[in-house]
């Protein structure tokens, strides 16, 4: 299935040319490359390069590269220390079966990294940059994309303020930088449904807040949720909007969705406190095109209690790039704890697990053009 073309434009194709390579002098050896991709611990691996890209308030974007991967030397002054001026983006490559490796709708996690930059007052990388700095650190490392079932290259693109300054204002020195991780199968084992607890006590965002760029602060906020969570025997928390605390929002890393017996499907509308997922757009699109009556609206946690106990809801799953489509199968907060279709994961959740799967692995069409071939 990996034929179409789905090349770069030549500008794209020029800037990955732009790059300067700086080879690693000691690179993993085959064998040790090969027991790394084989048994990895999702981000724990990292391949032999990295590629950078800095910024200056008065250069603009400049000294592409491709470097040995390794730490980075930082003035302790470092604004992104102090005051976490700082964005990401996660994206995968797919090896597929002729060789060939891919990727899964880069431009949108170039686009949202322009969104994420504008929020926390950090300079917009260029798109085609964007691509470029993706496709020639995969293009330098593709020995470590792992060819083994349900696994993928991690791709973790991330720009922080590195101006050493203890000023509170926007840096003027901004580094971008891409790493790269292989990782296995989310669920050894096979996908399993997982438990929610619902998170009253806080919140991961609030209105006019940074809930809807992917910053590392929404991240550090959600970490004690998560342990607490945790600490009751559930797999991942979720939250309620930081205004009322009525409406369901998002997991800590991932959106929600929920079917109902009608068949339609439903997940919380973009609120300018929910990070907008390349998953969830691609899941709205392929629902749609099942024939699903799809809807993005508010959605009462009161109405997923009552629907969960009546029968009204039949699945309900979360869904991001690391994990793709995950069923969740219980969920449970301070005045209830309801088992959702008696712990199944769920005819359509499964059904979409497997076509947005197959889509990214190469083997069914990529009727939508989503796939980006990298090399
Ligand atoms: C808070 C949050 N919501 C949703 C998602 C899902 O986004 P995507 O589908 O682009 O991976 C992620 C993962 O990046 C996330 O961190």
């Amino acid at each position: 299935m990996s034929t179409a073309p789905a090349t770069f434009s030549e500008s794209v194709e020029h800037i990955i040319d732009e790059f300067s390579v700086t080879p690693n002098p000691h690179p993993a050896s085959e064998a040790d490359r090969n027991a790394l991709i084989g048994a990895p611990k999702f981000g724990t691996v990292f391949t032999d390069h990295m590629a950078a890209i800095s910024w200056s308030r008065t250069g603009g974007w400049d000294d592409h590269r491709i470097v040995p991967y390794g730490p980075l030397a930082m003035d302790p002054a470092t604004a992104v220390l102090h005051y976490g001026q700082e964005i990401f983006e996660g994206l995968k490559a797919y090896r597929h079966a002729d060789g060939s490796t891919w990727t899964f709708r880069p431009e949108a996690n170039a686009a949202r990294m322009k969104k994420s930059a504008a929020r926390m007052a950090l300079p917009e990388l260029p798109t085609d940059d964007f691509l470029a700095a993706v496709a020639g650190l995969v293009r330098t490392d593709q020995a470590w994309v792992p060819t083994f079932h349900d696994s993928a290259l991690y791709l973790r693109p991330f720009m922080f303020a590195s101006e050493p300054f203890l000023g509170v204002r926007s840096a003027n020195e901004v580094e971008f930088m891409v790493i790269a991780s292989p990782v296995g199968p989310y669920f050894s084992g096979g996908v399993r449904p997982v438990s929610i607890w619902l998170c009253r006590t806080y919140h991961r965002a609030g209105p006019g807040g940074t809930g809807a760029a992917k910053c590392g602060g929404n991240y550090a906020a959600s970490l004690l949720p998560q342990e607490i969570a945790a600490s009751k025997g559930f797999d991942q928390v979720c939250f309620l909007d930081g205004g009322e605390g009525t409406y369901l929002e998002e997991l800590g890393g991932m959106n929600i969705f929920l079917v109902k017996a009608d068949g339609s499907v439903h997940t919380p509308e973009l609120t300018g406190s929910i990070l907008e997922g390349v998953t969830r757009s691609s899941i709205l699109q392929l629902a749609t095109d099942r024939g699903h009556q799809v809807v993005e609206r508010k959605i009462p946690v009161t109405e997923l209690q009552e629907g969960i106990v009546s029968g009204e809801i039949t699945e309900v799953f979360a869904c991001g790039t690391a994990a793709v489509i995950t069923p969740i199968g219980r969920m449970a907060g301070q005045d209830f704890d309801s088992v959702i279709a008696d712990g199944d994961p769920g005819t359509l959740t499964m059904a979409l697990r497997e076509e947005l799967t197959g889509i990214q692995y190469g083997l069914i069409p990529d009727r939508h053009g989503w796939m980006q071939r990298l090399a």
